[in-house]
């Protein structure tokens, strides 16, 4: 029986690994943000392009303060900034330092979007682009995540030919190992089968005189010796 002391100890060490699971589960809890899998995104000049940022937070949030960051080659500058007041209002903008920054997403029903849509991209925008998030409501926890916009003339065609290949290759290797493992279970199988018929085949014309159920060593070393 475990005294109360040892019980209490033993629920620790649960509750201990219970958290330690807890860091490291990949999903976090607390205040994060992202601007999605790509790390650069290419804009045609004159066009416009939508830099993505979304956040989240299991805990929720109220006035949660955010604002985009420019960093190029040699300026760094806010580019613009407010507040969302809680999770059924839609983000308000405090500053703006440029006109054609516009704030494209809404906060309203989880959507936790505030992505802004540069319009008429010039080749000088070229540069990173960081989008911070601060939630009061989480003892102002901060979070950032980066993208780089990169501005060219024109967007190259994109190549599928090499990626078609790839996949190709990938897909015939991954069919020829499993027609192998396939082939290999057969052969198995059919070796196996062959083996039991040869060994009802010798019971029934020898009796009791086979390998497994004579002495051992005796017939073992008759055998021609095997591949080296
Ligand atoms: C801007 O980026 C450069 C390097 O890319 C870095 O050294 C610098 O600290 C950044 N500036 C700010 C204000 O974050
Ligand atoms: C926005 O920027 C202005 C000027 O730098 C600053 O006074 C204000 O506190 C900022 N607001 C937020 C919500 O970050
Ligand atoms: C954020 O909002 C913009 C503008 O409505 C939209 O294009 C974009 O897909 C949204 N992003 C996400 C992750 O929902
Ligand atoms: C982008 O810039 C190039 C080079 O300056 C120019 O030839 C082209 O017309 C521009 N594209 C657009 C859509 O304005």
């Amino acid at each position: 029986m475990l005294g109360a002391g040892d019980r209490g100890a033993a629920r620790a060490r649960w509750l201990g690994t219970g958290l330690l699971g807890l860091f490291l589960l990949p999903v976090s809890l607390s205040l994060e943000v992202s601007v999605g899998k790509a790390n650069t995104i290419y804009a045609v000049n004159s066009t416009e392009i939508l830099l993505p940022c979304t956040f989240s937070s299991c805990f929720g949030f109220r006035d949660l303060g955010f604002w985009w960051s420019y960093n190029g080659s040699d300026t760094f500058k806010i580019l613009i900034n407010g507040t969302v007041k809680n999770e059924k209002s839609d983000p308000r903008v405090h500053l703006k330092n440029d006109d054609r920054i516009t704030l494209a997403g809404s906060t309203k029903e989880k959507m936790n979007n505030i992505s802004i849509l540069l319009k008429d991209v010039d080749f000088s925008d070229t540069g990173k682009y960081t989008c911070y998030v601060k939630n009061p409501k989480e003892k102002d926890l901060q979070h950032h995540a980066t993208i780089f916009l990169q501005v060219v003339d024109k967007l190259e065609e994109v190549d599928n030919t090499v990626t078609v290949i790839i996949l190709a290759v990938v897909g015939g290797v991954i069919g020829l190992l499993i027609f192998i493992l396939l082939l290999k279970k057969l052969i198995t199988f059919i070796l196996k089968k062959t083996q039991e018929k040869k060994k009802e085949c010798l019971v029934s014309s020898s009796g009791n005189d086979n390998t497994e159920n004579g002495l051992p060593g005796s017939k073992a070393e008759e055998k021609p010796p095997t591949k080296v």
